[in-house]
């Protein structure tokens, strides 16, 4: 299917939800979740880090994984999808709710509504629970293990805050995105990018946003676990595809 189908539905939309996923940023160098992992990261595989039970095991070997990850977004750009999608809210309501803990769209000029797997860049307490605020370290290199900071509170360590595999979604976030999907009505879209549709809740969004009559769109150059259910799939990259549909809207 075409950008052009997916122009058409779009130039009838007056709301507009984004579900962004690690595809959204690939372009930008930040590597999605199923890629092979890069430098010494290579042997490990995402989702046995980004897990509490990895955390309890060995804070500071999670600790330099996301160090490294804080380290790589800062140094890199919105890509040119962040940015078409910035430039779509010049003439729809644009709603974006993000899988990803990385900060480019904001970086791009959109307002996110919800991070619902949370953000690199916000930390609290593994055990109490406090925010940490405090500035924190990234080594210029990527480092095998790095203490986590101490809670200025309790004296935990500090982790990061993200959603990790078998956690809950943060609430707010959450029902927060629910509702926008709630709000769709027919000849609204769903604009679903870079995601493999395997992680739930989040994967199960794009049918909430289908059940309240919204057209479903997906753009990602693969087919992934939610193909089956969109109206409009787009074969193509984020970088590439949103500019091209923002294009076609004249
Ligand atoms: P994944 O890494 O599972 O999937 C990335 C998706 O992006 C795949 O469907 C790719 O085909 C697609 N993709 C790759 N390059 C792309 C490009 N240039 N443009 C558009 N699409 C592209 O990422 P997510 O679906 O976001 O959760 O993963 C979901 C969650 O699983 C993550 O938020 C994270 C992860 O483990 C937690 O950490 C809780």
């Amino acid at each position: 299917m075409s950008v052009e189908q997916a122009a058409a539905a779009l130039r009838g939309a007056q709301q507009v939800v984004v579900l962004s996923g690690a595809g959204m940023s690939a372009e930008s160098g930040v590597p999605t979740f199923r890629e092979a992992q890069s430098g010494l990261w290579e042997e490990f595989d995402p989702s046995r880090l980004a897990t509490p039970e990895a955390w309890q095991a060995d804070p500071p070997f999670v600790w330099a994984w996301y160090a490294w990850r804080v380290g790589l977004v800062r140094d890199v750009e919105p890509n040119d999808g962040h940015r078409a999608l910035a430039a779509l809210a010049r003439t729809h309501d644009v709603t974006i709710v993000t899988q990803n803990v990385d900060d480019l769209h904001e970086r791009a000029g959109s307002e996110v509504l919800a991070h619902i797997h949370g953000s690199l860049f916000e930390y609290r307490c593994g055990d109490c629970g406090v925010r940490y605020d405090a500035p924190v370290e990234v080594p210029s290199e990527p480092v095998e293990r790095l203490d986590p900071p101490t809670c200025q509170a309790c004296a935990g360590d500090v982790r990061p805050g993200v959603v990790w595999f078998g956690e809950d979604l943060p609430m707010d976030d959450f029902q927060a995105s629910v509702e926008a999907l709630e709000s769709l009505t027919k000849g609204d879209v769903c604009l679903v990018v870079g995601t493999s549709g395997i992680v739930y809740p989040a994967a199960g969004m794009p049918a909430i946003a289908r059940g309240a009559g919204a057209t479903v769109v997906e753009i990602n150059p693969h087919e992934s676990d939610i193909s089956d259910m969109c109206d409009i799939v787009v074969r193509g990259s984020a970088a590439t595809t949103l500019p091209a549909l923002v294009a076609a809207l004249g």
